[in-house]
């Protein structure tokens, strides 16, 4: 029997609930509003009393509405269907909604019933299974989608039957499975799993020790992220966080993209209907929406929905990660889901811990970084959920609770600054405070050194090391003048500013600039410190500052050429012979 209750208060979208029977944390209820049903969740429960965040506006709740209580905690469906659909954190499909907001009480189908899948099977009748297990496989836009024993299912299965090749909806029994007590089971192509908890049917999960290419330079030369690592980047607003996040969705060497777009503004919501949809896939030429999944909410929609997106998009991208496949989770911006937990533990007057934010968000923040991670499945592949979040410190401040609690947990750091954003040296990550920890992981230094060349972590320290030694030849230049420091001095800046202008800045809107491969990468990077290595003989700061502005603009051009074209090589030989004249 359901266990039912009483609405006695509300504080926005916390009510509590004086309730029958027993209920369970994170246990899922609906509240009657005269005859519409609002989604809530058990946050606290105490005595017979259940405190709920609902998911919904609950403008015009009264104490004394009823509300039933589910016996589950909040769901995703899996299944075939997911990719190229756009969803909010409860997983309503919001393609299918006239205009982008649903209507309250109203929930929507997030997989097609009827839509028909070209099922392969891969299991046959009389194998011993467990949960996670592939019995099948249909074809995904081009990805092959594997059709997994239910998660759920504990102990092992002996497979009675496994449909034929045909096709099949996801209501349709793919499978019939045998229990231990003899029981059959039919397993179909959809399956449900609850959010907040990780799926953790796999053999392990070793530290990473593969690159992943994202094809930002900043990255990959400088900072370069792991496959199934995590990342953060934090920046003051307008900063290029958004646009960062989509080249890297654009480009990184990932199969599947889940985006949480969590609660940024209404329009923001509305640019990513129309234009991730219009984006391609730098790698195959297609659609990049084929192989993205969005789940978002804005900040208009009630705070526990932004909360619940977040673990949506990474139980999805675990989901995938169990079919062998890459899957690069982006969330956008992890600071909007930190201020909806704090919404909600003010409301519910918990004690509050720093900036009035609840006092385990950094286990919070932690525990949801932890699900990220390459792992070793039971069939001896490997799958990945590689995550990047952004962050929004107010202020710009990176000594803030959100920042502080990712930085302990995230392994790359690209810290945006608003000073090269002002000057529009994009993306604006800063060169110095920005960190990759992998580079400290031996099996990825290995893996780099194959992909990007030799002795690269020595190469990276070269590099940082001019950019810093550049920057304080600037500052002096700037309090002495320039004919008040040595012509050295200049020279250091001007190097500097190589690295700078062809290196880290890329233009994310230029399609050749902006999708630049490791190769290329290893080429240019090695290129300019062959020049930065170079002294060369000046009459003057002028002449030395008009000197690297050529070389800079020549290197620039190569930028936007064609790797190795006959157009790029022409402009190589224009900066030799530059380099030539200049000694
Ligand atoms: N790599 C880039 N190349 C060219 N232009 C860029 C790049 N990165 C950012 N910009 C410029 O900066 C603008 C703001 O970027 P973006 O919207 O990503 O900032 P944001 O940090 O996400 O802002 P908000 O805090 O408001 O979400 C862009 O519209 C674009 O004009
Ligand atoms: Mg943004």
């Amino acid at each position: 029997m359901k266990t039912t209750g009483i609405v006695t208060g509300i504080i926005s979208n916390l009510v509590t609930i004086e309730v029958d029977g027993p209920v369970s944390q994170n246990e899922i209820c609906f509240i009657d509003l005269g005859g519409t049903k609002l989604m809530a969740e058990v946050i606290k429960v105490t005595g017979k009393e259940a405190f709920v965040q609902v998911y919904e506006s609950t403008r015009g709740l009264r104490a004394g509405d009823k509300a039933e209580f589910y016996g589950h905690m909040l769901e995703v469906d899996l299944g075939p269907g997911i990719l190229s659909s756009i969803y909010d954190g409860l997983q309503n499909n919001l393609k299918t909604m006239e205009g982008v907001f649903l209507t309250r009480g109203e929930y929507t189908a997030a997989l097609d019933s009827e839509k028909k899948w070209e099922f392969t099977p891969i299991a046959k009748a009389g194998d011993q299974v467990i949960a996670a297990d592939w019995l099948g496989e249909v074809k995904e836009g081009w990805l092959p989608h594997k059709i997994m024993v239910p998660f759920t299912f504990e102990g092992s299965y002996q497979v009675k039957s496994v449909a034929e090749a045909g096709e099949y909806t996801v209501e349709e029994t793919i499978a019939v499975l045998i229990n231990e007590a003899k029981e059959e089971l039919n397993v179909t192509m959809k399956q449900k799993w609850p959010i907040k908890i990780p799926i953790l049917n796999y053999k392990n999960k070793p530290r990473p020790f593969r690159v992943m290419e994202t094809r930002v330079r900043v990255i990959d030369t400088f900072n370069p992220i792991a496959e199934g690592g995590t990342g953060f980047i934090p920046g003051p607003f307008g900063s290029g966080k958004t646009v960062l996040q989509h080249a890297i969705s654009k480009q990184a060497e990932a199969d599947v993209i889940i985006f949480a777009a969590c609660g940024e503004r209404a329009n923001e919501v509305v640019e990513i209907f129309t234009e991730f949809p219009k984006l391609v896939d730098a790698r195959s030429g297609r659609m990049l929406m084929e192989r993205t999944s969005i789940i978002c909410n804005t900040s208009n929609m009630p705070v526990a929905a932004r909360e619940a997106s977040v673990y949506t998009a990474m139980t999805i991208g675990e989901y995938y990660r169990s079919m062998g496949l890459k899957v690069l989770l982006l969330a956008d911006s992890t600071s909007r889901w930190a201020q909806a937990l704090r919404e909600m533990s003010n409301r519910m007057e918990e004690l509050p811990g720093a900036d009035g934010f609840p006092m385990d968000l950094p286990a919070v923040i932690s525990g949801f970084y932890a699900r990220a991670g390459i792992v070793n499945l039971n069939n001896g592949e490997t799958g990945s959920v590689t995550f990047i979040g952004t962050v929004s410190p107010a202020g710009g401040n990176l000594k803030e609770p959100v920042t502080e609690s990712t930085k302990k947990v995230a392994r790359c750091f690209f810290a945006l600054s608003q000073n090269r954003a002002d000057m529009k040296r994009y993306p604006a990550v800063d060169p110095v405070d920005s960190y990759s920890k992998y580079l400290e992981y031996p099996e990825i230094i290995e893996d780099l050194e194959k992909k990007i060349g030799k002795n690269w972590v020595d190469k990276i320290g070269v590099g940082k090391n001019i950019v810093l030694r550049g920057k304080e030849a600037y500052e002096q230049i700037n309090i002495l003048g320039d004919d008040g420091v040595p012509l050295e001095y200049h020279e250091r800046f001007w190097k500097s500013e190589l690295i700078d202008f062809v290196i880290l800045q890329q233009d994310a809107f230029d399609s050749i600039d902006a999708n630049s491969p490791m190769e290329r990468q290893s080429y240019m990077y090695n290129l300019v410190l062959d020049i930065c290595d170079k002294s060369f003989e000046f009459d003057g700061f002028e002449e030395c500052g008009n000197f690297y502005k050529k070389l800079i603009n020549i290197l620039r051009q190569m930028n936007y050429t064609e790797f190795e074209s006959t157009e790029f090589n022409k402009y190589l030989e224009q900066l030799n012979n530059e380099i030539n004249n200049g000694k």
